[in-house]
């Protein structure tokens, strides 16, 4: 039977409240669209408006943990526990009225994940993990896929942003990727839930530079905890630091680091 932590009842609680107000906010998209001004205002303010919630919620439960939160930044607490929220991932799809994002929240014991969540509130899919408790989606237990040819699978990316520093090298990366793969490579724009279709099998690997903490907090403990792998490009576990990330089925990653490595 499946066991769910307290934590993990404290995160699922916040990410329910705060989605309410991103499936509404989401409906009002639509009309925002058509008008002159755009709804570049109102989804930076939905953003903000999330985070609170999420923050006011996951701090009324536990007052001392700390929190690294992508629009307010660091709460400092004295703790070996901190929250690292991503309120909307997959900004850009919301604002253009795409339904593809995510709530994603990481909790950190003494700089390891140990539990995670990332929620598609327009899906109603909720992907959760916890350390040695494996990964599920709406309480169904998922696993990574078992594809073993790199030819055959099915692989996800995502950047370069507009001012980014490394756009010829991404631009070469996808290009050395997409002639070793049939079906061409994805870009869905939610790291976050690009990482939760790797846990769930849907997606054979992932790669993307440039990633913050924030977007992958929670796909770490999803990826692991459903049998994946998680490197830089290079081979190593220093992902966070190098800013290079690669998350795939063990069949297919040493495959996919031979393509990127440099
Ligand atoms: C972005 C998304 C996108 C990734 C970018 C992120 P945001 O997060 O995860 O897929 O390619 O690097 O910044 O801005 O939508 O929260
Ligand atoms: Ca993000
Ligand atoms: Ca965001």
């Amino acid at each position: 039977m499946k066991i769910v932590s307290a934590n993990m009842n404290v995160l699922v609680k916040a990410v329910r409240k705060s989605a309410k107000i991103i499936i509404r906010d989401f409906g009002e998209i639509e009309k925002l669209q058509v008008s002159l001004k755009g709804p570049g205002d109102f989804v930076t303010a939905s953003d903000k408006k999330v985070e609170k919630i999420l923050i006011d919620e996951l701090q009324k439960a536990r007052p001392d943990y700390s929190i690294l939160s992508e629009e307010i930044g660091e709460i400092k607490k004295d703790s070996s526990f901190r929250w690292i929220i991503d309120p909307i991932d997959g900004t850009a799809n919301f604002l253009h009225g795409i339904p593809h994002f995510a709530i994603s929240i990481g909790l950190e014991h003494k700089n390891e994940i140990i539990c995670g969540i990332i929620y598609d509130p327009i899906k109603d899919e909720m992907f959760t993990a916890e350390k040695g408790s494996g990964a599920y989606l709406n309480n169904q237990r998922i696993r990574v896929s078992s594809r073993s040819k790199l030819k055959d699978c099915m692989i996800f990316s995502g950047g370069p942003s507009f001012n980014s520093k490394h756009k010829d090298i991404i631009f070469k990366e996808y290009h050395d990727m997409s002639s070793k793969i049939d079906v061409p490579i994805r870009k869905l724009g939610s790291g976050s839930l690009d990482m939760a279709y790797v846990a769930a099998g849907r997606c054979d690997g992932f790669y993307s530079r440039e990633l913050n903490y924030w977007d992958i907090a929670a796909g770490i403990i999803l990826v692991k905890e459903a049998g994946g792998f998680i490197k830089d490009f290079n081979g190593s576990d220093k992902f966070v630091e190098n800013e290079t990330l690669l998350a795939a089925n063990s069949n297919i990653i040493d495959e996919m680091i031979e393509v990127l490595k440099k």
